[in-house]
């Protein structure tokens, strides 16, 4: 189980629609979510479309006083099938008073997700615009941290406060964090948000993530209808953002349990780098400590490895060519001919390295064959890739050529020349 808390005190900057939709989009590809709003302002499940005043437990009850004789599973709603939600309701502003000065109540969370029956495979934790006890008791009960930033002037100010905090949870209780860095609401390549993502890249390297956000108001809309951007607009940039970003997620946690990591591979980062972040940071105003506690020289120690390269499966060794069916995938004018033929699929789609696995719906071009295709742009270079039909992955049943993925199953495989 992968306890990850959206955290940072600035407001505005993407946490929960983060949450929604990051949670809606691992549970599509079939994981068990668990999503809790810790937010007295309870957006995460507004934006879900629950109504808290009706439910006679809400996150509040993880935490008062008599917290421990509320059973954590009695909180849970399901939302969907493998979308679980723990939902806050305004109560929880009453949490912080009345647990200051109690005994373990930066604990109370992770207690309570300790006696969870139901094994997730995702809790993400949506913290409210603070680092007070409730963001506090999130990260305490997380392991990794992802911290949206929208690529303003003022977006980097706020880092160094997080930093901070999570520095004192690590030396508190000895543990360590996996960050991420997640940029939003990215508007157009201006020379600005050039500068400001290239600071963001050089403060937190590959912690950054590849996928981004970028601002759609689709987005906003599917809020206001209380769903994700998964049941509310697949054909959204948002949707292929998010969807981009869980797989990215899922590729990150495969990387960290899975892959023994060779300390030879590991590239040092190059001094020159590093402090060029230091001075760009000061110039914001801000400073980062780099004695062994601190936060930045710990996490580049552990997540260079972790999101470097090599983390995708080697693909050369187990392709095989074969010549191709006739609709396996070949070049045409334009790109690369996708074709799937089913005489059930009400919206079949193609994802694969060459589109960052972000689905691309295929056009239904002949209801007799019942023949889905789609033409991708792809450059020359060996891609894996996979179907989703009706929500399901599926390999391409006209190509032998596949490859197995670190989590027992494999993808389709094709080399454009
Ligand atoms: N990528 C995006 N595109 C368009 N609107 C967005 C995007 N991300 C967030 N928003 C909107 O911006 C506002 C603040 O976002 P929100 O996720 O609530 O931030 P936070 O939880 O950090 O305060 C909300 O109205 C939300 O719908
Ligand atoms: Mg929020």
């Amino acid at each position: 189980m992968r306890v990850i808390a959206v955290a940072n005190q600035k407001g505005g900057c993407g946490k929960t629609t983060t949450a929604i939709n990051l949670t809606a989009s691992l549970a599509f590809l079939h994981k068990k979510v668990l999503l809790i709003d810790l937010d007295p302002q309870g957006h995460s499940t507004c934006g879900l479309g629950i109504q808290a005043e009706g439910l006679a437990k809400t996150a509040y009850d993880l935490f008062h006083r008599n917290g421990h004789q509320t059973s954590i599973s009695d909180i849970v709603v399901s939302v969907e099938q493998d979308l679980h939600l723990i939902p806050s309701h305004v109560v929880l502003s009453a949490a912080e008073q009345e647990l200051a000065g109690a005994d373990g109540r930066e604990r109370r969370l992770i207690e309570q997700l300790d006696q969870l029956p139901q094994p997730y495979d995702y809790v993400v934790i949506d913290c409210p615009p603070n680092l007070g006890l409730l963001t506090y008791n999130a990260l305490r009960a997380s392991d990794e941290v992802m911290i949206p930033i929208e690529p303003s002037f003022f977006s980097l100010h706020g880092l160094a406060k997080i930093f901070e905090t999570l520095d004192r949870i690590k030396r508190e209780f000895n543990k360590t964090f996996k960050i991420h860095a997640l940029l939003t609401r990215y508007e157009k390549r201006t020379k600005l948000t050039r500068e400001i993502e290239e600071e963001v890249r050089r403060h937190f390297n590959d912690q950054l993530f590849s996928s981004y956000i970028r601002e759609n108001v689709r987005l906003r809309e599917a809020a206001a209808a209380g769903k994700s951007i998964v049941k509310f607009d697949r054909n959204s940039t948002g949707f292929q953002d998010y969807m981009s970003l869980a797989i990215e997620m899922i590729e990150r946690g495969m990387v960290r349990h899975e892959r023994i990591i060779d300390i030879s591979e590991v590239e040092p980062i190059p001094a020159a780098a590093t402090s060029a972040a230091d001075e760009a940071l000061s110039v914001l105003g801000l400073s980062f400590e780099h004695e062994d506690a601190s936060p930045q020289a710990e996490e580049e120690s552990t997540n260079i490895a972790v999101a470097s390269e090599p983390q995708m499966p080697a693909v050369s060794p187990a392709i095989t060519i074969e010549p191709p069916v006739s609709l396996a995938p070949h070049p045409v004018l334009g790109g690369v001919l996708f074709s799937f033929r089913s005489d059930q699929a009400n919206e079949v789609m193609v994802a694969g390295d060459f589109n960052r696995w972000i689905a691309e719906p295929l056009v239904k071009v002949d209801s007799e064959s019942n023949l889905w295709q789609k033409i991708v742009p792809v450059d020359p270079g060996t891609y894996r890739y996979k179907f989703l039909v009706d929500g399901e992955w599926v390999r391409d049943p006209s190509n032998i050529s596949e490859v197995p993925t670190s989590y027992g199953g494999s993808n389709s495989v094709i080399e454009i020349q």
